[in-house]
């Protein structure tokens, strides 16, 4: 049926090294790391089921999926998650959900926790139970580093005692346990990906590297919560992605959560200066601002799992990351104004 629906539309299209074209689902897909998804996932010749209700966390979401409206393999639903039934009929024939809507952010949740919880442990209850009914093969769900809490033993991997320390980690800790639970109990084939701090073009207007760069074009000094020396495992956009394609067809996941990171860290005081640097604004001197709730002092991954069963390797240091994202973030003026000071 998929390969007639492909005939009709008349579009040129190339199997892939992933082998069959398949009808994916992206939830969250106009989102940061989901647009860059659907993106590659086109480029690959797959059929797009793309679902997310652009919620007010921040505007302009649309710029992004615009180009693909015309495209006949590409199709918007404006919907909820919250929404099974509206679920149910968008998996219809899917065989993939990439589930990346969410209430990202964790001083968020710190100020609106049953905003994080609905959106993150209740979202993804009804996009399990809507893939289950439709007959889904595989859930790759989006979980954080975050719900390692403040680790004394790094770096983590998947098999350390979890504590989160945010409404944000909890709610993605949900999530996880209702993924694990449903292939227990349903044989859903589901995965959750533990990300660790993505960063890259289209980067969210609420993180760190992006109101650095922000702040630097604007000519305004940095602000740094705490010493700077708090550390992160920054994971750039396209070996992310890279990473979640490759979930559609790897190894039955068997529900369990597989960090994506890029296995090395960096303190928050030698990004700062590296964004200062690309932006040729050396002159401009880091503030320092009180630590804030909810954040973790490091993050840094064992990406082992990862690599074994996906075949993969994150290619892009953090050095070449930073300058990639600042020429990409100084040629995009018309996003300047999504952050206000
Ligand atoms: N960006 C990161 O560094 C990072 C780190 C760890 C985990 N994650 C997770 O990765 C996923 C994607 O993150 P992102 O940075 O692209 O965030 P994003 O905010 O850019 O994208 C999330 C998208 O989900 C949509 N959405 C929110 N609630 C929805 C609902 N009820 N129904 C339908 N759509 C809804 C939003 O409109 C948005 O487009 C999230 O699950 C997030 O928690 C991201």
């Amino acid at each position: 049926m998929l390969a007639a629906a492909i005939q009709a539309n008349s579009y040129i299209h190339t199997i892939n090294s992933m082998g069959d074209i398949m009808r994916i689902a992206v939830t969250g897909a106009a989102g940061f790391i989901g647009s860059t998804l659907t993106d590659r996932l086109l480029e690959k010749g797959h059929d797009i089921v793309a679902i997310d209700n652009f919620d007010d966390y921040y505007s302009g979401k649309m710029r992004f999926l615009e180009p693909h409206l015309k495209d006949p393999r590409f199709s918007l639903h404006e919907v909820s998650i919250l929404s099974t039934d509206e679920m149910r009929r968008c998996f219809e024939g899917v065989d993939v959900v990439y589930h990346l809507a969410a209430q990202a952010g964790v001083r968020i949740s710190v100020k609106d926790p049953m905003r994080s919880h609905q959106a993150n442990a209740t979202g993804t209850l009804s996009v399990l139970l809507a893939a289950k009914d439709a007959g889904v093969r595989r859930v790759v769900s989006s979980s954080s580093s975050s719900v390692y809490g403040n680790s004394k033993v790094l770096p983590v991997n998947e098999d350390m005692v979890l504590k989160p320390v945010s409404p944000y980690a909890a709610s993605k800790l949900a999530a996880e346990d209702y993924c694990r639970l449903f292939y227990d109990l349903y044989g859903l084939q589901t995965m959750s990906l533990r990300y660790f701090t993505v960063y890259g073009p289209r980067q969210r207007p609420d993180m760190a590297i992006r109101i650095f760069t922000d702040r630097a074009l604007k000519g305004l000094v940095p602000q740094i919560f705490g010493d700077g020396e708090q550390t992160r495992d920054f994971t750039y956009i396209d070996d992310v992605v890279d990473a979640i394609v490759r979930c559609g067809t790897c190894p039955d996941p068997k529900g369990r959560p597989l960090n994506i990171c890029s296995g090395r860290t960096v303190t928050l005081n030698q990004v700062v200066k590296g964004i200062l640097k690309a932006a040729g604004r050396e002159d401009l001197v880091p503030e320092h601002l009180p630590s804030q709730q909810g954040d973790v002092d490091h993050t840094w991954g064992d990406n082992k799992n990862a690599r074994e069963l996906l075949g993969w390797t994150p290619k892009v240091t953090i050095e070449e990351g930073v300058k990639r994202f600042v020429k990409w973030y100084s040629g995009m003026k018309e996003l300047h104004d999504q952050i206000k000071y």
